[in-house]
């Protein structure tokens, strides 16, 4: 045998020499850059083990960085969006090995679900077998902050369709293992998480009569961008203070202040009084003009001293304070959840930025917005926001609007369960509740009125348990 390793700091260099000679490997360790190396280097290799950096594009050394993007392009791959070291520096490490070649590495486990990881994966697929994923809980590695996943495999020539991937559970001293077939593409892995019972429950639920995906069923989009929140937002006693009330529009901030699932006018009021933002600034042309309009040119002045007529989404649009397209819609959705994910009926008219998803129902299904909302909360839907959401570590699962398409909905005939559910929501403080009073409801519910969910509910429960733990301890 015959060892290789690269690594940049001087200090760390010498503690893997010192391993080498302990263990009486032949070979040397490079003090240098992996990627002069790696340019400069055209062996092939039996093995690569490696735990790469993690490291922000921005705090990348310029040459590094050059040298990376240039041979990844001389593999013919093109890195969109890329903003991390760790994914140039895993395709290169591994494109050294010969055929019949194995790797091992450590990798962040943002490579289930980040866009740009999905390239990694794509990759993956077409070029390796054997593919294992090991998981393990948070702190298993001592030093590393990031939560990791052991990545392994063995370089193929031959191309294929679909690959066996074995995923294995380190988690509580225990080991489970489960393999699925993985399409050569880049969609999300998420679901593999799950085992192979309870992602074949999964898919089976989404196609139980009554259940749809929410994108058919209804249009949900970013709400406002108004540029600076802190500025187009504001409270009650602002718009007293500056006399600003021709301009304000009512505005749910934060979803904290929607605890059933129906914002009525009084949660408005409760909100207004206890000082959260509750009014958006709109300066439309079809509102009075403010030129010379007393307190108004003082407010404004104080965006003028903050430089906010230089921001980007201000600097773009004339006058800089006229925030465009304030429309509302009779759903909001949260775009980010710490437990989970809540569709709100909006019955107070308001508006919401961008931390809000507004929506409207599809012109085949007006008027349904009660049953949709009355339902939200169950196993599957809120598995579905797992499975299709996104989370950058720190435990908050995000959904963007093409995720909120795909998630699995019922809609129903629920005549008035919407009040029933918007009550247990206020008694158990809407979002903060993590024992899932309202979901424990609505899964009732459907039992009654689904053929076939009552049965399939257990393993979407675990599978559900299994995303959220996971994510929540990461
Ligand atoms: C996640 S740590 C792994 C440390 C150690 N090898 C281990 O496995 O515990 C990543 C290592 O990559 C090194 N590193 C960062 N950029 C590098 C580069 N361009 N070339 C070689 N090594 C680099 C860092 O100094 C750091 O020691």
């Amino acid at each position: 045998m015959h060892l290789q390793a690269v690594e940049l700091i001087e200090s760390e260099a010498a503690k893997c020499e010192s391993e080498r000679l302990r263990l009486g490997i032949a070979g040397e360790v490079i003090q240098g850059s992996f990627f002069e190396w790696a340019a400069d280097s055209h062996e092939s290799f039996d093995a690569v083990v490696g735990n790469p950096p993690y490291v922000r594009y921005q705090f990348v050394d310029e040459m590094d960085r050059a040298l990376a993007e240039q041979q990844i392009g001389n593999l013919d791959l093109i890195l969109r969006g890329v903003s991390n070291l760790w994914i140039p520096f895993a395709i290169l490490s591994i494109e050294k090995l010969r055929v019949g070649g194995c790797f091992s590495l450590v990798l962040p486990s943002e490579l289930f679900c980040t866009s740009s990881g999905g390239q990694f994966r794509k990759y993956l697929l077409e070029k390796f077998s054997s593919l294992e994923i090991d998981l393990f809980p948070r702190g298993t590695f001592s030093e590393i902050l990031q939560d990791v996943v052991v990545v392994s495999g063995k370089r193929v020539s031959r191309t294929a369709a679909v690959r066996p991937v074995r995923f294995t559970d380190h988690a509580d001293g225990t080991r489970q293992s489960w393999k699925h077939k993985v399409a050569v593409c880049s969609d999300s892995w998420t679901r593999f998480l799950l085992t192979e019972d309870e992602l074949a429950a999964f898919i089976e639920a989404k196609s139980l009569p009554g259940f749809h995906s929410l994108g058919n069923m209804a249009k949900i989009e970013v709400a406002i961008v108004t540029g600076a929140n802190k500025f187009f937002t504001i409270t009650d006693s602002e718009v007293e203070d500056f006399k600003l009330h021709p301009w304000a529009v009512p505005l749910l901030a934060k979803t904290v202040d929607s605890p059933g699932v129906v914002f009525s006018e009084s949660d408005f009021e409760r909100a207004c009084g206890k000082g959260s933002r509750s009014w958006l600034l709109d300066f439309s042309a079809e509102r009075p003009p403010v030129n010379g309009r007393g307190r108004v040119s003082e407010y404004l002045k104080i965006g003028l001293e903050q430089g906010l007529q230089d921001r980007y989404k201000c600097r773009i649009r004339e006058p800089w304070y006229r925030v465009p397209h304030i429309k509302q819609g009779g759903l909001m959705l949260t775009k980010r959840a710490h437990h989970f994910h809540r569709l709100l009926l909006n019955s107070a008219g308001v508006y919401t930025t961008d931390t809000i998803y507004r929506g409207v129902m599809n012109p085949l299904y007006e008027k349904r917005e009660t049953d949709l909302v009355a339902t939200f909360q169950n196993t599957l839907t809120l598995l579905s926001t797992e499975i299709e959401g996104r989370t950058y570590g720190g435990g908050v699962l995000e959904l963007v609007p093409s995720e909120v398409a795909r998630l699995s909905v019922p809609l129903v005939e629920t005549n008035g369960l919407i009040n029933q559910i918007d009550e247990i929501s206020r008694m158990v403080d809407g979002q903060q509740d993590s024992s899932h009073s309202v979901m424990v409801v609505t899964d009732k519910f459907l039992c009654e009125i689904v053929p076939g969910y009552a049965q399939l509910l257990p393993r979407l429960d675990a599978a559900r348990k299994r995303l959220q733990s996971k994510r929540q301890s990461s």
